[in-house]
């Protein structure tokens, strides 16, 4: 039986966030290389999507590409701007049939300009579907979105006082601007740390690693990590009593 049918359907997170990792070492395992494992890490992404929408959930962001991961070998960076660029092109009436709107976060500029064009193309279609918010964060480094909101406040506010500066302000310069703060990140691969992801945005979430590689990821592994998610007490700093106060 699915876990799905266990989940309690009114306690669903609004948004989350997926550090999928692990397509290089699922490869190795069958002794193939690591492109077969990027290229089998696309289906997951696609048995993720139809599982998130099932559900109702109104926002994802998927961890595609990070500013540090331009430090791998040349190859496997061109040969994964490819896989992107061809998964953006071929599922583009996909995603917009399914009403799906695209938005990225992270340096696009650094991308490749036929990456860059897909990708424009593909946020511009599907500006206007309201079904699923699925963000890819593409060359993105979490300090790096906030020193660059940081610098453009500072320029556009031009504060007098320092104290004008509030944490909802900081917000609205970063790249997530209008997204809410995930409720719950999913890291693949059994690696337990969060390699310069969301760091600001996950303040509060509840962090969910699994063992599978990102390859091995599909729905019932997602309605696992949304079903722990549910049994955990999310107590932002108060106490369990005042929490059950609250509900009575
Ligand atoms: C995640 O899998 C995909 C990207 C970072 C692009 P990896 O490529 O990091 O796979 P491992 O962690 O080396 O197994
Ligand atoms: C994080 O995975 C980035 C993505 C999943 C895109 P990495 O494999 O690059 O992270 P580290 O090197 O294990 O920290
Ligand atoms: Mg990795």
């Amino acid at each position: 039986m699915s876990i799905y049918n266990n989940l309690n359907k009114k306690l669903l997170p609004k948004h989350i966030a997926i550090i999928m990792d692990g397509n290089g070492r699922w490869a190795k395992e069958l002794g193939k290389n690591r492109y077969y494992g990027h290229v089998q890490g696309i289906k997951s992404i696609k048995k993720t999507v139809d599982a998130i929408i099932k559900l109702k959930i109104p926002y994802l962001t998927l961890f595609a590409f990070s500013k540090e991961n331009w430090n791998r070998p040349k190859k496997e960076v061109n040969l994964l701007m490819n896989l992107f660029m061809s998964t953006i092109i071929e599922n583009q009436d996909h995603f917009y049939n399914k009403k799906i709107k695209i938005t990225t976060i992270g340096e696009l500029n650094d991308l490749p300009k036929q990456c860059q064009k897909a990708l424009i193309e593909m946020m511009n279609k599907t500006k206007n579907n309201a079904v699923l918010n699925l963000t890819l964060a593409l060359s993105y480094s979490s300090r790096t979105e906030i020193t660059q909101a940081v610098q453009k406040m500072l320029n556009e506010e031009k504060p007098k006082n320092s104290a004008e500066i509030s944490e909802a302000l900081l917000s609205s310069y970063l790249q997530t601007k209008g997204i809410p703060d995930p409720e719950l990140l999913i890291r693949t691969s059994g690696e337990r740390r969060v390699s310069n992801f969301l760091l600001w945005q996950i303040a509060f979430s509840e962090l969910y690693f699994s063992e599978k590689k990102w390859p091995d990821f599909n729905e019932e592994e997602l309605y696992m990590a949304i079903f722990e998610f549910q049994k955990r007490e999310r107590r932002f700093g108060k106490t369990t009593d005042q929490l059950k106060n609250e509900i009575n």
